[in-house]
């Protein structure tokens, strides 16, 4: 073959490649179709891939086309004894010492099927290697700088697709990962309301009879006490169950133009005395001029004060408390951040934190973020957190700017 035809050759490879790489997102499909058309341009025996598995740290085999089936069901190898490229700064490893190299996991294996001399090309994402691709070839032969180049750039196609196809898995994840908690937050949410409504009349029927009874009992009788503890009870387990009942999305908000940093200065009034007691300091910085909301402003201040609240627990005494509000005009939505620098919430309870009744604290119900989910999703916003623990939190709220409530943002042609 002249210089010519092998270009040609290997161009019309790496079309195929780039081709099924556009067309597929089966990471083996490209990886198969690669290593047979490489070994048919290379004139190799064959050519497998093995990617690295994260969890076991062996190199396993993804792919193979030229290689006899009791060669491949050798199994995964070590990493640590193919993986051999280090800070040399060569891109391909030729081997001609088959029977001695020690990255040939089955040298004699190998030699038996006529293998002389094998290229390993390494597979990098990110700087990290992750894999490698492995020629056999069945005499010692010299390879161009061109072939080598070939090589190189076939691997760097494959990782491409490894890459691509890794980040497709993550966003997968990320989102049955949503799915899941929603559908988890609405099963428990008919729950919840069915619960509610059993319990919310009896509670009612306890509540009557008793204030009925006290009334009747005489002063200082022993009785007295003991009816002032049904009632009080009782009044906590009927507010257990509106925070249920509004959990559940049976209570609708009742939204009307409002504007959120009223609503911040409204619940930081009520908590005021409560964080100077503790000398918590709050540090605001609101955007000024955020536009009309269409909010259930009571709805919205419940939730301010329970995040707020919870801030204030998590630092118990001496800290920060940060406010943020700010206007995201192209995505249309206002965020409000409350951060402090108290305890942070570890790993496992963070996945909890948004259920009903989870609580770390004495006498919490932990309704409160169960409810404040509840009720942000009422207004097509969204709620999340990060957290370190024993750095603090940062609780964001975002909400749309709804287009009945946005008459100045439309003017401006946001909306
Ligand atoms: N800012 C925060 N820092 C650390 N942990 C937090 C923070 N906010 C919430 N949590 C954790 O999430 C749990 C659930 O919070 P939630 O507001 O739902 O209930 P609660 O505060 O325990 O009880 P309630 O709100 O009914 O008084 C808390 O008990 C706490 O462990
Ligand atoms: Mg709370």
């Amino acid at each position: 073959m002249d210089s010519s035809d092998i270009f040609k050759n290997y161009f019309g490879v790496f079309r195929d490649i780039i081709r099924t790489m556009h067309t597929t997102n089966s990471l083996e499909e490209v990886l198969n179709l690669g290593v047979k058309k490489t070994s048919e341009a290379l004139r190799a025996k064959g050519a497998l891939v093995r990617l690295l598995n994260e969890t076991t740290q062996q190199l396993e085999v993804r792919a193979a086309w030229g290689m006899d089936k009791c060669y491949l069901s050798k199994g995964p190898v070590s990493s640590d004894k193919l993986l051999k490229w280090g800070n040399d700064g060569r891109k391909i490893h030729i081997i001609t010492d088959i029977l001695n190299a020690s990255q040939v996991a089955y040298s004699q294996q190998a030699w038996d099927q006529g293998i002389r001399m094998m290229l390993d090309i390494p597979l990098s994402v990110s700087s990290k290697i992750v894999g490698l691709v492995r020629i056999y070839i069945t005499e010692l032969r010299h390879f161009s700088e061109d072939d080598l180049d070939f090589m190189i750039t076939v691997a760097e196609q494959f990782a491409c697709v490894i890459e691509r196809l890794r980040l497709m898995e993550n966003q997968k994840a990320q989102y049955n990962h949503l799915a899941l908690h929603m559908e988890k937050m609405s099963s428990l949410g008919r729950m919840a309301a069915g619960i509610a409504h059993e319990i919310n009349n009896p509670l009612a029927g306890i509540l009557l009879y008793s204030s009925n009874l006290i009334k009747k009992v005489p002063l200082q009788s022993p009785l007295e006490e003991g009816l002032t503890i049904i009632m009080s009870e009782t009044q906590r387990c009927k507010v257990i169950i509106q925070g249920l009942l509004e959990f559940s999305r049976d209570k609708e908000p009742q939204k009307a133009p409002t504007h959120i940093n009223d609503i911040l200065d409204k619940a930081l009034s009520i908590l005021n005395n409560e964080f100077f007691i503790h000398h918590i300091r709050v540090d605001e910085d609101l955007e000024a001029d955020l536009p009309s909301m269409l909010l259930d402003e009571n709805q919205i201040e419940q939730v301010l004060i329970n995040i707020l609240l919870n801030a204030g627990h998590a630092i118990e005494k001496d800290g920060i408390i940060s406010i943020k509000t700010r206007m995201d005009a192209a995505a249309a939505k206002v965020s409000i951040e409350i951060a402090d620098n108290g305890c942070g919430i570890n790993g496992e309870e963070m996945d909890k934190i948004f259920d009903p009744f989870f609580s770390t604290k004495p006498n919490g119900t932990g309704l409160g973020l169960a409810v404040s989910y509840g009720i942000i999703r009422n207004h097509q916003g969204d709620i999340r957190v990060e957290s370190h623990s024993g750095k603090g939190s940062c609780f964001t709220i975002d909400l749309p700017i709804l287009p009945e409530a946005s008459g100045k943002e439309r003017e401006r042609g946001l909306a």
